[in-house]
């Protein structure tokens, strides 16, 4: 189905952007992967197979991604999808677990530069690509937890897939029409890239194959999705619409 097309990926090492990886590589295309972590890019690659490459990219450093944009080009000629997976919470990531009030502020820039900024710098950088080649699919990934909050662990991440969900894909949806280049959000709930995702509760009873995620964004980078674009998809087993859980008081 990806016969000749380029897939730009971030965080591609592991979870959806390695799974995605590896099917866009089996649908035919062209497929880039980029990481902060050199050892798991390099396994992600083989396991990949086809025409893949990785290239080591820190996602919060523009030029990285630049370089990395031109690398793309050189060795594909195009840029067709953009993926950019590459995020997570900062507590978790940085394994700080005080509350907010009491933690240093340079997590919370962490977080926005790691999930908000990575993510648009990542799209930006292929917009000059699309618009020469005149088509192109951005993918951003949203989270539940930018729809009902992240708590105290996670308020640039929620924060972040927050703008992402909506002023991201809103606003480069609405410019990237002109040339051809559709925008759109996937937003899951838990998925089993890690075990302890299965703990988040679903109307379903469950958390998400990472599978299940990957599908829907093959079907939106197709041109089956044509008409799909500015949209942000919650694919969360229910979550949003279960019963309000209640936060404990001091
Ligand atoms: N897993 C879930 O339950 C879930 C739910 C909702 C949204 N999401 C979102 O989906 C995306 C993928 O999640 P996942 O669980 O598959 O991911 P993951 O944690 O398995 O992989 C993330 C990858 O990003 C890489 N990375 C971290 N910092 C980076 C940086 N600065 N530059 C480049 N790469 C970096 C990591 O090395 C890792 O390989 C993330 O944006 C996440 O926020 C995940």
């Amino acid at each position: 189905m990806f016969q000749n097309k380029t897939v730009f990926i971030t965080g591609g090492a592991s979870g959806m952007g390695l799974l995605s990886g590896k099917c866009f590589a089996a649908e035919g295309a062209n497929v880039v992967l980029m990481d902060i972590n050199q050892e798991a890019l390099d396994a992600a690659v083989a396991e990949c197979g086809g025409n893949t490459i990785g290239i080591q990219t820190d996602v919060t450093k523009y030029e990285q991604l630049v370089a990395a944009k031109d690398k793309a080009i050189e060795t594909f000629g195009s840029i067709d999808i953009v993926l950019p997976c590459a995020g997570g919470a900062e507590g978790r990531l940085a394994e700080d677990y005080t509350e907010f009030k009491d933690r240093d502020i340079a997590i919370f820039d962490f977080g926005i530069d790691l999930n908000l900024k990575g993510a648009v710098y990542a799209a930006q950088v292929c917009l000059n690509q699309m618009a020469k080649q005149m088509s192109g699919v951005i993918i951003f990934l949203g989270s539940i937890t930018g729809v009902e909050g992240g708590g105290s662990g996670a308020v640039a991440y929620s924060c972040a897939k927050s703008g992402l969900i909506t002023g991201a894909t809103k606003s480069l949806a609405q410019y990237g029409a002109k040339y051809n280049v559709r925008v759109n959000c996937v937003s899951p709930g838990p998925v089993l890239t890690r075990e302890a995702m299965a703990k988040m509760e679903t109307l379903i009873g469950r958390a998400a194959d990472p599978q299940e995620i990957v599908d829907l964004i093959l079907y939106l980078a197709s041109d089956k999705a044509a008409f799909i674009t500015g949209t942000n998809f919650l694919i969360d087993g229910g979550r949003n619409i279960m019963p309000k859980r209640k936060y404990e008081k001091k």
